[in-house]
């Protein structure tokens, strides 16, 4: 080995250079890592972080609905005063499903069967508020379920609004 002298390098620039992105790209990685640790939401996950245990929304503590008590269940609002809130809705979380005309006719669903269901039908009108709170907030064959998406009070306004559709 030749004795340093100053000036001169130990190392090679270029292996230096090597070493310094290995290490970075090491680090990097690492981070990555963490980051999937992390509570954040990836890509293709629901926007929803977890809650800390116990903890009650501003809007006030949500029921946690079965299919008894909410089958049993009266409609809390004023039919005629919450189905202009419960049209809104309709048409921003139902229409592309149910139709323009609540008949089933929707530009999604209408392509395969079941067909949605047609809410001015005997078949749904004839069941409770109650039921359909619960196909509202449980979801229904192919149907989704939108007890986590609105408020117990934006799916009684959605009742309030199918029963306008008799
Ligand atoms: C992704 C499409 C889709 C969306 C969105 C959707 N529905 Fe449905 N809905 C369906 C289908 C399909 C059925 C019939 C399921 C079956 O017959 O198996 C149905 C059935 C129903 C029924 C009848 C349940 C029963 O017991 O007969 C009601 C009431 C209903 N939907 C209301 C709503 C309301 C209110 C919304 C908006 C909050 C909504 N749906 C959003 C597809 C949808």
């Amino acid at each position: 080995m030749r004795a340093w002298k100053p000036g001169r390098w130990l190392v090679s620039p270029r292996t230096l250079l090597l070493a310094v992105a290995l290490a970075g790209g090491l680090l990097l990685s690492a981070c990555g890592d963490m980051m999937a640790l992390q509570p954040a939401y990836q890509r293709q996950d629901y926007p929803i972080l977890p809650f800390p245990t116990n903890s009650v929304p501003v809007s006030g503590a949500q029921t946690a609905w079965t299919q008894q008590t909410a089958t049993a269940a009266t409609n809390p609002l004023n039919q005629q005063q919450a189905a202009p809130a419960g049209k809104e809705l309709y048409q921003v979380n139902c229409r592309m499903c149910h139709g323009n005309d609540a008949k089933g006719t929707g530009a999604i669903a209408y392509a395969f069967p079941p067909h949605p269901a047609d809410l001015t039908s005997a078949q749904v009108q004839q069941q409770s508020d109650g039921q359909l709170f619960w196909a509202i907030t449980n979801g229904f064959g192919r149907m989704p379920a939108f007890g986590k998406r609105l408020t117990d009070t934006q799916r009684w306004q959605l009742v309030s609004y199918v029963r306008t559709l008799k």
